[in-house]
């Protein structure tokens, strides 16, 4: 047997890139190439990259200069650029890194087996188009199998892909593309082998999944339809989407949080703002109010529900007040979770133009947020001492005779089990809230 060649990928970002790195695996494990944990003796590096803030794609460069004695002591070392700053940056990628030889973004990955067959024979390769084929067609199916073998009871599928919302701060209009939604058969049938392969929780994703409208039996599918339909395979006992649009949050899907028992009482409903000045010029299209009565709605139909969201401090022109409006939307909705980010410009989107909010106002700010946003995660925590969680076991935990898992509400749950309950959904009572998971006993 000729020796493989190894493989070692990085992914940054969103769980969409967690998902397309896996079928990029596949693509290259096809290809003859094997998984490495470490980049040092890998022939091909592949970087899935994350254009979402500054930070995220300078971290790209800084990584990509690490790289440089790997290509000095191996000849063959091939290094590629995927995802969003492959998508936004293109040729620019090479220009101020020579060292890389592939640069593909996230329509292209089908062709990632041929783009790396063209770099072995010594091109520059770029490939940034949105071809009209689906690459989802293309890409093998995860059954195939990548050279990781995984075997965890928890998967992403990607249903939806891109997003029409031109939010003024926002690259992934650009970089993903238009929105596009996948046929509910292929996710059916995706979903199954899944199932087959040990699978019990499928997280299904999209920039905004709730808008998916995937061309099915009798017309087009709305999210819930799909969440219905998948709550009818067996062996696929847990649901969750995300990330969600206030906007798109449909009468039916609403319903399901009450209807559908494998659909989990947790929702990532990012909202942004709470000043309706900024939201506007935003581009979301919503206000504070609307937004708080929709999610009085979706308590209604799922009291239980674990609200997560996302923040963004210092948009232009955000004054003091407009931040006041921010935290006193958070006192009032109240979040189980959430993730709260500065501002940060970038190239192309309509937000760039305009002036920014002084660093110490936006770091200050931030920290005031995260501050109360911590707070009502820790309250919504501890609030489950005594209660009786369903807990999907997902790997052994630190101590002996311990397992790690999550709660319908997405906590991490530790508990003493025996081995055979990994993979399982088992109901555990919770003792302990610690400082970022909690402990209880199988019942
Ligand atoms: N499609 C999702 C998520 C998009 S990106 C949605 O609509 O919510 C994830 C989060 O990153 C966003 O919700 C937003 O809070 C944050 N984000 C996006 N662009 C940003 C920027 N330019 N600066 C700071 N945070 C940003
Ligand atoms: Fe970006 Fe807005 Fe689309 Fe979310 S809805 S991906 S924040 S443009
Ligand atoms: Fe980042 Fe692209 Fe996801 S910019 S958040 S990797 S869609």
């Amino acid at each position: 047997m000729p020796q493989k060649r190894k493989l070692f990928v990085k992914t940054y970002g969103c769980q969409m890139n967690v998902y397309d790195s896996e079928r990029m695996e596949s693509a290259l494990g096809v290809s003859g190439y094997e998984a490495t944990d470490t980049p040092d003796d890998a022939d091909l590096i592949l970087l899935n990259t994350c254009h979402i803030r500054e930070k995220a794609a300078e971290k790209v460069y800084s990584e990509l200069g690490r790289f440089k004695p790997l290509k000095a002591d191996n000849p063959d070392l091939k290094i590629a650029v995927a995802g969003c700053v492959a998508q936004a940056e293109g040729e620019e990628i090479i220009r101020r890194q020579p060292m890389v030889d592939i640069v593909v973004g996230p329509q292209a990955y089908h062709r990632l087996p041929a783009l790396e067959k063209s770099a072995r024979a010594g091109e520059k390769v770029i490939d940034t188009d949105f071809p009209e084929e689906d690459k989802f067609d293309h890409l093998p199916r995860r059954a195939a199998r990548g050279p990781r073998m995984r075997r965890a009871p928890t998967a992403f599928l990607t249903v939806q892909e891109g997003c029409d919302k031109f939010c003024a701060f926002c690259v992934v209009p650009y970089t993903r593309g238009m929105e596009v939604s996948r046929p509910p058969a292929r996710i059916l049938a995706e979903a199954r082998d899944l199932v087959e392969r040990g699978v019990v929780e499928i997280t299904l994703l999209g920039q905004n999944v709730n808008a998916y409208h995937g061309a099915g039996e009798g017309g087009d599918w709305s999210l819930a339809r799909l969440i219905r339909e998948l709550a009818q395979v067996d062996g696929l006992e847990r649901i969750r989407f995300t990330t969600s649009h206030p906007n798109d949050m449909q009468d039916d899907l609403i319903a399901a949080f009450g209807e559908v028992d494998k659909l989990m009482p947790y929702l990532h409903l990012p909202v942004q703002s709470g000043s309706d000045r900024i939201l506007k010029a935003m581009n979301r299209k919503h206000t504070a109010e609307s937004y708080i009565r929709l999610i009085e709605r979706i308590r209604a139909a799922r009291p239980d529900l674990l609200l997560s969201g996302d923040f963004i401090v210092g948009f232009p022109g955000e004054t003091e007040a407009d931040f006041q409006d921010t935290m006193a939307l958070v006192e009032t909705v109240k979040y189980g979770q959430a993730y709260s980010f500065k501002y940060s410009a970038r190239p192309g989107t309509p937000a760039a133009e305009l002036d920014e909010v002084s660093p110490v106002d936006k770091s200050d700010r931030l920290a005031r947020l995260q501050a109360l946003l911590t707070a009502q995660q820790r309250d919504a925590q501890d609030a489950m001492v005594g209660r009786d969680v369903s807990v999907l076991f997902e790997r052994s935990g630190r101590l002996e005779g311990q397992l790690v898992g999550k709660s319908e509400y997405l906590h991490a749950v530790y508990a003493n089990a025996d081995p055979s309950s990994l993979g399982k959904v088992v109901t555990v009572r919770i003792m302990e809230s610690g400082p970022n998971s909690l402990a209880g006993r199988v019942v």
